[in-house]
């Protein structure tokens, strides 16, 4: 029989954006369309993993043969990550909001004749991807990604100590890339070992080539 490169496997993935509330019609966003994300639970899931997707609002179809989570907050998207453990290894992809308003308003605000506009007090989110990296049931294999518009290798390597990560996916999202949003990815995997440079590709290519190295890394823990 063919080879399975990733049978008997749980792989948890989260992808897209979190959407945080301001009241019951506003909310704070950002641009990741989930494409990076759901292509590599797809392609994860066609190495014969048991995929598990964790979302935020995206306009992308579920990828087929995985089970996806919707979520919007990154409350919620922590909460569905950590009751997915244990898994076998984790790829956060999504773009976490870092911040998210400290109140939500019960009401609409309305605005007010004459009145200043509101001021938005924000407060931090927790870190997804640094409490699944020093869990107690921390899986074998943890990848980050780093969207960054300058000092790309340097603050990759910081996060992979912050974040305690295997790998960090480095990737340039300033706006002349074209990555968010876009179907190309240019990539680094940043690790203890050093420092991989991918060429240009498709964000498909990008997800396959990923999934491949997962599989390989995961046969090598376990021998
Ligand atoms: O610190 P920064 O947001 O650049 O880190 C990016 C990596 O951390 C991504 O893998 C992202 O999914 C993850 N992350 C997270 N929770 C956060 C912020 C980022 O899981 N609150």
């Amino acid at each position: 029989p063919a080879h399975i490169p990733l049978a008997g496997k749980t792989i948890v993935v989260t992808s897209g954006p979190t959407v945080e509330p301001i009241d019951p019609v506003r909310y704070i966003a950002n641009r990741s369309s989930g494409k990076q994300g759901h292509a590599i639970a797809a392609a994860l899931a066609r190495l014969g993993a048991t995929v598990r997707l964790v979302s935020g609002p995206v306009s992308m179809p579920d990828p087929e043969g995985v089970s996806v989570i919707h979520v919007e907050t990154a409350r919620e998207m922590k909460d569905a990550v950590e009751q997915l453990l244990p898994v076998d290894a984790a790829v956060m992809v999504a773009a976490v909001a870092d911040w998210r308003a400290e109140a939500q308003a019960g009401q609409k605000i309305k605005k007010q004749p004459g009145a200043k506009p509101p001021v938005l007090q924000m407060v931090e989110n927790p870190d997804i991807l640094a409490g699944i990296g020093h869990h107690a049931e921390r899986p074998r294999l943890v990848v980050g990604f780093a969207a960054e518009t300058q000092d790309l290798l340097a603050n990759a390597r910081k996060k992979l100590e912050k974040k305690g990560a295997d790998w960090i996916v480095a990737n340039d999202v300033s706006q002349a890339s074209g990555v968010m949003g876009g179907d190309r990815n240019t990539v680094r995997i940043v690790s203890k070992l050093g420092i991989e440079e991918w060429p240009d590709m498709s964000k498909d290519e990008v997800a396959a080539r990923l999934a491949g190295k997962i599989a390989e890394a995961l046969e090598i823990i376990e021998t």
